[in-house]
């Protein structure tokens, strides 16, 4: 179904606030307890606890995205190394120190959601890696930047890209963020790459939220999946980080919603 872009009054960011600050919470709690020997469904567990605490419901479980044919089974998407993105979370899988281990999170409290992502290092990572986390943090801060009405999606697109061609690294293809508010995910698609922009740009508007979400590897722009049917990882096995904030474009500027 074609819905258009939705524009959210003050009030309903609020709400959406609301969801934001309990994923915020919760990704803040989760990454104290990454650590070499936690598996990652011990991370999905803490999240739906944290998230069950604070009155909220996760966004993702049992959640059948746009893209895909059946509902995903985990509240928490845990991308590691070679992972891109929708990591399915898996109790045999042990958290190893060196590893880079993102950590892709929603909530839907009254009616609205919230998402968000972050990339943790298991204590000592490589040069590479380091350049990696630094390029993809620093492109999400660029492109909250060029979250103000008036200004084009293409030009916050090219701001990701650019940043990571500035560190030497690859904008993964084909994923990326998206319009959030009372659905996961809304029109637009918010590109990290620049091959992904359709001829038709998109004005930014007061009221519209957008969830920013940059994804780079250290090898290549290109993925493959799993055998799981769900977790995204490098074609060349090379490390991926990946960083997301939920973001209101407001008469005052942008308004990253994700933030505690
Ligand atoms: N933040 C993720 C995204 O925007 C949400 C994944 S939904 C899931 O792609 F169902 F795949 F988990
Ligand atoms: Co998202």
């Amino acid at each position: 179904m074609k819905r258009g872009i939705e524009l959210y009054s003050f009030k309903e960011i609020e709400k959406i606030r609301k969801a934001c600050q309990i994923v915020a919470e919760v990704l803040h709690a989760v990454a104290e307890n990454i650590k070499p020997g936690v598996t990652a469904w011990d991370i999905e567990m803490i999240a739906r606890e944290e998230t069950k605490k604070r009155g909220g419901k996760p966004a993702f479980l049992n959640y059948k995205p746009p893209f895909a044919q059946v509902s995903y089974p985990a509240a928490t998407c845990v991308s590691i190394n070679d992972e891109v993105v929708h990591g399915l979370p898996k109790k045999d899988r042990i958290i190893r120190e060196g590893d880079l281990v993102s950590v892709d999170f929603g909530v839907i409290i009254d009616g609205y959601a919230g998402d968000s992502a972050i990339t943790v290092a298991v204590g000592e990572i490589g040069e590479d890696e380091k350049r990696l986390m630094k390029a993809t943090k620093m492109a999400l801060d660029r492109a909250v930047e060029q979250a103000v009405a008036g200004n084009w999606l293409s030009r916050l697109v090219d701001t990701i890209h650019a940043t990571a061609e500035e560190f030497g690294v690859y904008p993964i293809l084909r994923y990326g963020g998206h319009g959030i508010g009372k659905r996961v995910h809304e029109e637009p698609f918010v590109p990290n790459n620049r091959k992904d922009l359709s001829g038709k740009d998109v004005k930014f508007r007061q009221g519209m939220v957008i969830a920013i979400e940059p994804m780079f590897s250290l090898g290549t722009e290109e993925t493959i999946h799993d055998s799981d049917g769900w977790t995204v990882k490098t074609r060349d096995g090379s490390p991926a980080a990946h960083f997301e904030h939920t973001v209101a474009i407001t008469k005052k500027g942008p308004m990253v919603l994700t933030e505690i």
